[in-house]
């Protein structure tokens, strides 16, 4: 019999996505299979099946999955994982009726963080990230994207993605890092454009030099950066070989979405704030959207994006945690299981969102984010019969079994 690593046998119903990221999602187009099972060899799956063929045919540790419901791991595409300090206080502020805004025109928010940052160690950054980053894994989060963006000096930004770096190594997760320009600096507010020139012929040419960063990303909103200093800091990444991605019309419309049209981005976050007929400019340009259902209820603000309109235009939406000191929650699975009532995504849309069309907003859904052969080992056994009733339950931990690049991370089901 060939010897495999893992064999995951007596899957109920497992959800595939085996066609690639999808536009409109439909359960005839999520390769369900039926009473299934997967091996898994040197990482990455080797063969998907039916559960009886598998069983007998591979060698391996035995993982019986109860018949319970198997999917992709969780791909979380937009996380603020590594800073120090919290914000409790802000957390009251913003209800009694502060908005984020005015916390950060007043050198909170962003700036209270980098102050807390800046004054950490290297090890104590490292470990706050990892013990929150085997949380997410113990939720089923097996991809991770990672960005700096609170410290706003070179060094600053630069000692972020090494411990992202760390992250990368130790972790069974992947990491993908991001390096974003978050705020200009407090002494650059009035000369912004300055800061962002600087940014983008330093700060973006050392991490490209270094190899630290696979993204470059910027907070493009009233009180970050304009749309002119958000290009000029796209396209220096753009040139350096990074891939970009953007934080476009969450707390103002001033037009970032509509950069999409004119440079090679993968992915605009958040979009609470963009006009419906951009959607179009995404489906044009196949830019994910990536929707941050979790972060819209910490910013204790009504606004929500187009989600209508992405559909209906043919828009590739994920979903992401967004976890950052203004939104505490690290969990994907969260932000899943609250998708259909902060954004009426269906339960299938929101677990397409969290795993395949989360790897196209990263640029890797041609090895990640789908159960297939070639692709990297990643899946979850969730305590549930269907992917129906995702968003039906929520608000406990539902994943029982975690697997992350071939390794068993956790395991509530029996392994023999
Ligand atoms: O994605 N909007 C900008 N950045 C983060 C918030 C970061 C923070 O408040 O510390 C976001 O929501
Ligand atoms: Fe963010």
């Amino acid at each position: 019999m060939p010897k495999v690593d893992v064999v995951v046998y007596n899957i109920g119903e497992l959800i595939t996505f085996a066609g690639g990221p999808l536009e409109r999602v439909s359960a005839d187009k999520a390769f369900i299979v039926r009473d299934a099972g997967v091996a898994i060899k040197d990482g990455v799956f080797v063969s998907v099946g039916r559960s009886g063929d598998i069983r007998f045919r591979f060698d391996g540790v035995m993982v019986d999955a109860g018949g319970f419901m198997v999917s992709p791991g969780l791909v979380d595409p937009h996380t603020h994982l590594i800073f120090a300090g919290s914000r409790e206080d802000e957390f009251e502020l913003k209800l009694s009726g502060v908005s984020y805004s005015e916390i950060l025109a007043r050198g909170g928010g962003i700036y209270r963080t980098v102050r807390a940052t800046r004054a950490s160690s290297f090890e104590e950054l490292l470990s706050r990230a990892s013990r929150i980053l085997d949380l997410m894994l113990a939720h089923g989060t097996t991809v991770v994207e990672v960005k700096s963006g609170y410290a706003l000096d070179l060094e600053g930004e630069v000692r972020i993605l090494e411990v992202a770096r760390r992250l990368a190594r130790v972790s069974p997760a992947l990491v993908v890092p991001t390096l974003l320009a978050h705020v200009p600096l407090l002494e650059y507010r009035d000369r912004v454009s300055e800061y962002a020139r600087w940014f983008a012929e330093t700060v973006v040419a050392e991490v490209s030099r270094r190899g630290l960063a696979s993204y470059i990303d910027v907070f493009c909103d009233r009180g970050a950066f304009s749309v002119e200093d958000s290009k000029i800091i796209l396209e220096a990444g753009l040139k350096h070989g990074l891939r970009a991605r953007m934080h476009a019309d969450q707390l103002s419309y001033i037009g970032c979405s509509k950069l999409a049209g004119e440079l090679e981005l993968d992915s605009l976050d958040h979009l609470e704030r963009m006009p419906s007929v951009n959607a179009r400019i995404l489906a044009e340009r196949g830019v994910t959207a990536t929707l941050l259902p979790t972060s819209i209820i910490a910013m204790m603000d009504p606004a929500k994006p187009p989600v209508g309109e992405l559909r209906e235009s043919g828009v590739v939406v994920a979903i992401g945690s967004d976890y950052n000191p203004n939104n505490m929650t690290p969990l994907q699975q969260t932000a899943m299981d609250i998708a259909p009532y902060i954004l009426q995504l269906t339960p299938l849309e929101a677990l397409a969102a969290a795993t395949i069309n989360a790897a196209k907003s990263l640029n890797i859904h041609d090895r990640v984010g789908a159960v297939k052969e070639g692709y990297r080992a990643d899946l979850v056994v969730w305590d549930m019969e269907s992917y129906k009733w995702i968003g039906y339950t929520w608000g406990y931990n539902k994943a029982l079994t975690v697997i992350a690049g071939g390794s068993i991370v956790k395991n509530r089901l029996t392994a023999s």
